[in-house]
């Protein structure tokens, strides 16, 4: 039975404050346009041949979780595979999370779903699991299965990555537009997995930062300005088969690797800094989120062309320039990530930032050129930091009821 059945509510919790409006210092102009906020109740399709949750439209909010797993038999984890397949499946429709339902147990046993969600929609909540390399070592006779492409990251200049909150054996990103709906999903994995794995780190985040489809209007990041509009979407059909989902014929076939930087920023410094120097850094207009030296924020950037002083409308050095493909040898990347506040850290500052995710074919032609090329030059890392960092298999889609995350890999 669905959540909305069985307690007859409506859309709850899904007028939840969306993707933020902006309301600049220093940007006079004509007032805001209306953010079309993507707010949509349906479930979206578990099933299929791409785990959702990656071109699917990206959701208003995140709760994102790195396991450990604590068992060592393999066996354990194949079955916790299994039922957090099944458990998937019923949550990503609105259901709960046991297959008996909240109130089908016997009186004596603790409910098979916590309850938090039992009157919300399904809210297009979507979870996408990933295997990280500690997984491929010894512990689970996957040594030989580890696929080259989920090779460590390099040591990028200038990261302070803290350890308790980086890497982990297994990923669920878990989306959606209510953040009770996003919690109560990890919430429930987790209890479903006492014992077999614990919780090592997990990310709340808000106003997603990225667009992964046309349709969709570009949300802006914490410094202010529209975030994705250079994205991999879910309409470029040719640049997802090419530089996003894995092929071959082994088990990662269909699927994606992922990573996440969770990147700190020194908000309160930003915030003293001229709106010009703020621009010259993205190299793109705060408002409209045009390149500099265009109109439109969809205006391809034009790297060559000068202004009257005779220098380069967009920096050489400028985020975008570093970043676009043509500098980093057609690397594509569909970022995913998320605007995230912690609370503050007791010297005054809150702390803040983006927590950073891309997917891709293979991180070590995608990401790796374009992050070491950030953090060589970027002029945006005077006010970023670097304070965790993730890697993960994502496997392709689970294809019916018989089927399970990660079933091609063991
Ligand atoms: C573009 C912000 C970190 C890769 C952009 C844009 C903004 C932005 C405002 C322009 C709009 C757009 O096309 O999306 C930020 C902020 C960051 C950050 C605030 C850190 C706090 C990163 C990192 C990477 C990255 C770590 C990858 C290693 C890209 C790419 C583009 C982009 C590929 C598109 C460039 C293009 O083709 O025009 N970013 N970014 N960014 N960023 Fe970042």
């Amino acid at each position: 039975m669905s959540r909305r059945k069985l307690f007859g509510l409506g859309a709850a919790g899904v007028a939840a404050a969306g993707a933020g409006g902006l309301a600049t210092r220093s940007l006079v102009g004509e007032p805001p346009a209306a953010l079309a906020v993507d707010h949509v109740s349906t479930p979206v399709p578990f099933y299929g041949e791409h785990q959702a949750g990656i071109v699917t439209p990206a959701q208003d909010r995140l709760h994102f979780v790195a396991f450990d797993v604590v068992t060592d038999k393999r066996a354990e984890l194949v079955e916790l595979l299994r039922e957090w397949t099944a458990a998937a499946a019923r949550l990503t429709q609105g259901r709960e999370a046991g297959a008996s339902g909240a109130a089908g147990g016997p009186p004596e046993a603790a409910p098979d779903d916590t309850g938090e969600a039992l009157d919300l929609p399904a809210s297009a909540l979507t979870l996408t699991v990933g295997f990280g390399p500690s997984l491929f070592d010894d512990r689970f006779g996957l040594a030989d299965r580890r696929p080259a492409a989920l090779a460590d990251l390099p040591k990028f200049p200038g990261e302070h990555l803290v350890p308790e909150i980086s890497g982990g054996d297994i990923c669920v990103q878990a989306c959606a537009h209510d953040p009770q709906v996003a919690v109560h999903a990890v919430r429930n994995l987790a209890r479903i997995g006492f014992g077999r794995v614990s919780v090592r780190w997990s990310q709340l985040g808000f106003g997603r930062t990225s667009s992964t489809s046309r349709a969709q209007s570009t949300p802006r990041n914490l410094m202010g300005f529209k975030d994705g509009t250079n994205n991999l979407k879910l309409e470029d059909d040719r640049l997802l088969r090419e530089h996003l989902w894995a092929r071959g014929g082994d088990w990662m076939a269909g699927g994606t690797y992922l990573v996440t930087r969770k990147i700190r920023m020194t908000i309160e410094t930003w915030d003293r800094t001229s709106l010009a120097e703020q621009e010259a850094i993205f190299g793109r207009d705060k408002r409209a989120g045009a390149p500099l030296g265009r109109k439109a924020e969809f205006d391809p950037p034009d790297f060559a062309a000068k202004g009257p002083d005779g220098k380069p409308y967009i920096a050489p050095d400028a985020h975008i320039r570093l970043a676009h493909p043509s500098s980093n040898g057609d690397a594509h990347l569909l970022r995913r990530g998320y605007n995230y506040v912690d609370g503050s850290d007791g010297l005054g500052r809150l702390d803040a930032g983006l927590f950073f995710m891309a997917y891709q074919r293979d991180p070590r032609t995608q990401f790796v050129p374009v992050q070491m090329a950030l953090a060589k030059r970027d002029p945006l890392n005077e006010y970023i930091k670097h304070v965790s960092s993730g890697l993960f298999a994502c496997p392709p889609g689970v294809r019916d009821a018989g089927d399970h995350w990660g079933r091609a890999l063991f």
